[in-house]
């Protein structure tokens, strides 16, 4: 199987008993990606990401890393994922950089150089001053930050981030951001989920979002804030009588949905209004409506990410919803190595 992808999964399930963390999920991440997911609490985003890294076994379908089956080569694919889990999982009461030369080592480098590696990555993440700490006496964003130094001490191909920026402070998400967009640019694949609408849409490449075990949607950030419905101010030189009579049919590149009159102003919500603006001027025009000024306010990602996901809770079939347990639940299922 061609291994152009980082990620590649088709039909995949996972079941926890009757609740159905993933339904028939088909994704691939192209190699080289800042992929992003993003879907409501209980979505399945860290299930996938814990099916990926053989933390969970998945029910059905294939899921395949550089094109490696998760399962079958579970241990090629376990060396070239670094992973920042949601939860910490970390061995508390060592040094930071015992811990990391540990896990270097787990992954086949030798002392030396795991203690290079280990070094080099505190560095990067800005904690080579905590060397010596243990884990549990690190503060909360120290903690952020040597939970991503142990994703990368084993210099993984892909690494994955789940909620990395949970929680943390301005000043620590930026340095994340940069810390993580400097990676990428190098080449390594990125897979983050994330709260933050707009941490999305300014790191990832694209996006898919999620909702209740399934695939809603796959696109750039972009591409998928096209989809949302935009904001069109146009200030006329006098007020109207009223709602002016206009041809709303026949636009290209876009729709209009409504037409509302504020005052001087004619408002418009449409998709794609920066499409169908100049024609709406012109029609205006033709109407005996003279434009003066004209203000776009775009759709935003997270309207639209809020409409996709709402759509489909309206559409799900069966309500799972009582099953309180979440993460703590997928943290008992972590595999020894996971906490080294
Ligand atoms: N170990 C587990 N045992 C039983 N159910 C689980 C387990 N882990 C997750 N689930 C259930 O699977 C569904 C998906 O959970 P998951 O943790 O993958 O969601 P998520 O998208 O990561 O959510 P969040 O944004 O809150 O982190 C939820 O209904 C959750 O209750
Ligand atoms: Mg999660």
């Amino acid at each position: 199987m061609s291994s152009q992808f980082a990620i590649s999964v088709r039909d995949l399930e996972k079941d926890y008993g009757d609740v159905q963390a993933l339904r028939s999920l088909s994704l691939d991440v192209g190699a080289g990606q800042f992929f992003g997911l993003l879907g409501p609490n209980g979505a399945g985003k860290t299930t996938f990401i814990n099916v990926l890294v053989g933390l969970v076994n998945r029910t059905g379908g294939e899921a395949r890393v550089f094109g490696a089956d998760v399962t079958d080569d579970y241990r090629q694919v376990r060396d070239r994922i670094g992973i920042a889990p949601q939860e910490f999982n970390v061995d508390r009461f060592f040094p930071t950089k015992e811990v990391l030369m540990h896990k270097a080592g787990y992954h086949g480098v030798d002392r030396a150089e795991a203690a290079d590696r280990a070094d080099e990555v505190l560095r990067t993440v800005g904690i080579y001053e905590k060397r010596n700490t243990k884990f549990t006496y690190l503060s909360g964003g120290m903690k952020r930050r040597f939970v991503l130094a142990r994703a990368l001490v084993s210099e993984p191909d892909l690494l994955i981030l789940d909620e990395p920026t949970a929680g943390v402070d301005v000043e620590l998400r930026r340095d994340l951001w940069r810390i993580i967009t400097e990676l990428n640019d190098e080449g390594t694949t990125v897979l983050l989920t994330t709260h933050y609408i707009e941490e999305a849409e300014q790191l990832c490449d694209e996006v898919a979002i999620m909702a209740e075990g399934r695939k809603i949607a796959v696109a750039s950030p972009a591409e998928l804030t096209q989809r949302g419905t935009d904001t069109l101010r146009i200030l006329l030189d006098e007020t109207p009588s009223g709602v002016p009579d206009i041809d709303e049919s026949g636009l290209e590149n876009g729709s209009i949905e409504d037409i509302a009159v504020e005052g001087r102003e004619v408002v418009v919500t449409a998709k794609r209004a920066n499409a169908v603006a100049p024609e709406l001027v012109r029609r205006l025009d033709r109407a005996g409506y003279q434009a003066t000024n004209l203000d776009i306010e775009p759709a935003s990602l997270e309207e639209v990410f809020v409409d996709l996901t709402s759509h489909d809770a309206d559409d799900a079939d069966e309500g799972e919803d009582e099953s309180g347990e979440t993460d703590a639940d997928a943290q008992r299922l972590e595999s020894p190595e996971a906490t080294t």
